[in-house]
Parts: C-alpha cells; sequence; structure tokens
C-alpha cells in the first residue's frame, strides 16, 4: 500500500510488507554488484529512504541508471531492515517507475551539495526541496499547530481580523495603501448601487499592520482571544529582521495587567519550543548540526529557566555600565536599538529576557500611562540572534488619558471613535503582545535572515513568485 517515507521509517510498519512510496530522488549510487540506491524523499519528515534497485528491473539500464536529482519516481518494494547507516528500514525495489524526469540535469538548481542561503533566495520556488527548508518549512509548520493549540487549550479564541483596513494600528505611518480600482473596464450594470468612481471603499484604505485595535474590541466581549494572519509593513528597513509581509500572533486578555502578560508570553514560548522538541526532532538534529549547534540546548535551557525580566530604566543603566563601544547612543528616553538589545539578551541574561516600562515618548499611543507619568506599561521580549521577537503592552482602559495620548501623536479621535468606544462602555484594564511569527522561526531554526523563514519574502525591491 502507498505509505509516506516518514511512515516507512517509522518502524510502525512491519519488516517484510509491501510498501509503495512516492517522491523525488535525493542521490543515486550504483554499486559493482549491480545494484542501484537511490535515496528518495517525499518531505514528509526529514530522512528520505534508500531505494535498493536491483539490475533484474526491467527499466534498470534505460531508466533506473539514468536517475538524477529532483526526478519524480513511484517505487514499490518489501521493506527491509537496513545495514546502511543511520537508517532502520529500505526498501528492496520491485519497481521503479519514472513520473517525472529532470530535464537538462546538469543545470537543475538543487544539487545534492550545499547551496548558499543567497542563491536559494532567488529560486525560492525549488529552495523546498533542500534539506534546510523542508526542516524549517515542518518546524515553522509545527510552531503554527502549537499555536492555536496552546490558544484554544487555554480557552481563547480565534479572530480573524481584517486586512483591509482604514486604521494606522500602530500610529507609525508605515502602511501599504490599497490603490484605487482601475474600474473604467468594468461592464455597464455591474456594481450594485456603488459609485465606482470614487474608490472601492469610498475611503482611503491600508493594508493591516496589526489586528490588535480590532481584536481589543473582542477581548472587552469574549474575555480571551487571539489573532494570527499576515501583517504589512512598508517600512524600508532591508535588514535581516524585517519583512514587508509577516504573520503576526496577538493575543489580547480582559482583566490582565503587566505582569500577567508577561506571564502569559513566557508560558507561550516555552509551550512552543516544547512541542519542537518533542514532534521535530530530526530535523532539529540536522539544525544542530549544520546551522546552530545549540539548537535543542538552548530551547531546552529556555523552558527550564524563570523567565528573566529588566526594566527599561535598569536596562539602560546596565548598558551603560558594560563598557561596550556602541554604535547608537545608550540614553534614558532613547530607544533600544538592534546592537543594544543583542547586548543584553546574549551577553548580559545569555537567553530570551523581558524589558518592561518603557519611556511614553518612544511607543504607541494605546500604552497605558504608569503613575510616575513618564513610562507605559510596555513590554519587548527580546531573544538572541534577533532582538526583538515580541512587543506589547497593557493598555490605556482611561477614557480621559487615552484621548491625552492621541492629541499627543496628533491623531484624529473622531477618525478612532469606535475604539474609544470601549472606554466609554464597560471598560476595564487588558492587555496583549504580538509575536512577529518569522523572528520566532528564525530563533528556533537558527537563521541568520528572516527571509529564509518565510516560503517567498517579501522585502524592498522583491515580489519574485
Ligand atoms: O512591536 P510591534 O510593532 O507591535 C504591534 O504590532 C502590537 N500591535 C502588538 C500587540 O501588542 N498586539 O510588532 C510586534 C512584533 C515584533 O516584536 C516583531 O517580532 C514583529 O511583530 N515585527 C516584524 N516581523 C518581521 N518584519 C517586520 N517588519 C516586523 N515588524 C514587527
Ligand atoms: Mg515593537
Amino acid at each position: 500500500s502507498v505509505t509516506s517515507v516518514q511512515e516507512a521509517l517509522s518502524g510502525r510498519i512491519a519488516a517484510g510488507s509491501r510498501v509503495t512510496v512516492r517522491g523525488w530522488v535525493r542521490t543515486r549510487r550504483d554499486s559493482k554488484a549491480g545494484l542501484s540506491f537511490v535515496n528518495v524523499s517525499d518531505g514528509s519528515g526529514f530522512h528520505p529512504i534508500q531505494v535498493v534497485a536491483p539490475a533484474a528491473l526491467d527499466n534498470y539500464e534505460t531508466e533506473v541508471k539514468r536517475l538524477t536529482a529532483g526526478c519524480a519516481v513511484v517505487a514499490t518494494g518489501t521493506l527491509a531492515p537496513s545495514q546502511g547507516q543511520g537508517q532502520a528500514f529500505e526498501i528492496q525495489a520491485e519497481s521503479v517507475e519514472v513520473v517525472g524526469w529532470v530535464e537538462d540535469p546538469e543545470t537543475y538548481p538543487i544539487q545534492p551539495k550545499p547551496h548558499s542561503l543567497e542563491f536559494l533566495r532567488e529560486v525560492a520556488h525549488l529552495r523546498p526541496r533542500t534539506n534546510l527548508f523542508g526542516a524549517v518549512t515542518r518546524i515553522r509548520h509545527c510552531l503554527a499547530q502549537a499555536v492555536h493549540r496552546f490558544f484554544h487549550e487555554q480557552g481563547f479564541y480565534w479572530i480573524s481580523t481584517p486586512i483591509i483596513t482604514t486604521s494606522d494600528a500602530e500610529g507609525a505611518g508605515q502602511m501599504f495603501r490599497v490603490s484605487t480600482l482601475d474600474l473604467a473596464n468594468l461592464p455597464r450594470g455591474e456594481g450594485g448601487g456603488i459609485d465606482f468612481s470614487r474608490d472601492f471603499f469610498g475611503k482611503e484604505t491600508f493594508l493591516t499592520v496589526s489586528g490588535q485595535l480590532n481584536a481589543e474590541a473582542y477581548a472587552l466581549a469574549l474575555s480571551k482571544v487571539y489573532t494570527f494572519g499576515p501583517t504589512f509593513r512598508a517600512e524600508n528597513s532591508n535588514t535581516t529582521r524585517h519583512l514587508a509581509e509577516f504573520w503576526m500572533i496577538e493575543p489580547e486578555v480582559a482583566f490582565n495587567d503587566l505582569a500577567a502578560n508577561a506571564k502569559l508570553a513566557e508560558d507561550f514560548l516555552k509551550y512552543l519550543f516544547r512541542a519542537v522538541l518533542e514532534e521535530r526532532q530530526d530535523d532539529l538534529a540536522f539544525i544542530a548540526e549544520r546551522v546552530e549547534k545549540n539548537a535543542i540546548t538552548r530551547l531546552e535551557e529556555f523552558i527550564a529557566a524563570p523567565f528573566e525580566q529588566i526594566d527599561y530604566t535598569d536596562a539602560i543603566g546596565l548598558l551603560q555600565k558594560s563598557g561596550h563601544r556602541f554604535e547608537f547612543p545608550v540614553e534614558w528616553g532613547l530607544d533600544l536599538q538592534t546592537e543594544h538589545e543583542r547586548w543584553l539578551t546574549e551577553q548580559h541574561v545569555g537567553r530570551p529576557v523581558v524589558v518592561t516600562n518603557y519611556p511614553e515618548q518612544i511607543k504607541a499611543f494605546y500604552m497605558r500611562l504608569n503613575d510616575d507619568g513618564k513610562t507605559v506599561a510596555a513590554m519587548d521580549v527580546l531573544a538572541p540572534g534577533i532582538g526583538e521577537i515580541i512587543g506589547g503592552s497593557q493598555r490605556e482602559e482611561r477614557l480621559d488619558m487615552l484621548d491625552a495620548r492621541m492629541a499627543q501623536f496628533g491623531l484624529d479621535p473622531e477618525h478612532y471613535g469606535w475604539y474609544r468606544d470601549f472606554r466609554r462602555y464597560g471598560t476595564v484594564p487588558h492587555a496583549g503582545f504580538g509575536l512577529g511569527f518569522e523572528r520566532l522561526v528564525v530563533y528556533v531554526c537558527g537563521l541568520n535572515n528572516i527571509r529564509d523563514a518565510i516560503a517567498y519574502p517579501r522585502t524592498p525591491g522583491h515580489a519574485t513568485f
């Protein structure tokens, strides 16, 4: 019967069973004894399976001996314990059917040898065929599943917030504009009463930078909610940690304060790391061997230790006393730059760390002003190798304070009228955060560039595929 390669290697199918696997050739080696060893991968798990093809096969000389990396095959035979190193089972083939050849094998971009990541970005449509991108894809899937499982188990509801919006949720002016449709060519009579001489929505619209404001509305009725969806930022930062299109997870909880918010972030990250350690051992072992040698131990260490917390004011003191020469100034009132974040998490703590209570003037308008009048109840989670992976806060639930902050940031209260309503009707303290999903994948997979954490990266000047 047809089985995935992962299932064939799992030990759950008895040796001696007749199985069929379908996939793509990784390598072929011909032995002097008149046999060929064809490694076949179907991506179901990290390891390919070795198909042993005897010279007696009808198509041995005509086809099997012409197989190259990337050819698609269907192999049927007997599952047998393997003598080969690092594999428990192999298939002793009675047939190897070639479904799709690779034309011009010499120029096939994915050869069985290591490729540079820069090169692979140029063939983003073929890179899932490599060991690394197979591993990253399966780990990313495992993390996404664990995100939904964690929140479901904790009684959260998943809210799908809009992608097209009129609000700049972060007030940072980094939105992509949704352009006016070119409706000149629409056939007459279609349009159901909409005046197509104006913009489709009758007002300026943008791609969302965050679903938070919409999620707050649901938290103030369903208590615990989260979003998980695509997010867009038109920031012209050509860095290894910024994408123009990324996925964000944003939990929002009524009656939570900043301490409860930080606790939620800690429990959440630990749950996700545990899931990867349990479910993706094959891929993590490869990452540890080839990409980041501490890939496994650092997840285990984070799970074992309490989450380190540092107040922003203390962080500034630590940075100033560090003796390290930073490129950007370190001064109370200035935002932390990536180099500062990385020093705190890499040099000072050695694990992910939460920094809390930032100066009010450098954080978003919706964050709750602390009693000192100078700081807001904000938190950023910083991770080694990256810097910020989570940004969150307790929200300003007092209408007069929110109005004052919106005025300070030059935001039109009328435009945010719906957002002010939550403070007018049954307001309560509430808090939440946003986890950048690709930054999480970068951290777990030990990647150096966020462009390798998403299938088709969108960055300034790049939107191919
Ligand atoms: O700190 P940010 O801007 O916070 C928010 O959007 C809040 N609304 C979250 C909330 O409280 N609900 O973004 C949150 C996270 C960052 O910590 C980072 O991990 C990720 O989103 N992020 C990006 N990831 C990739 N590319 C970009 N351009 C990113 N901008 C933010
Ligand atoms: Mg942030």
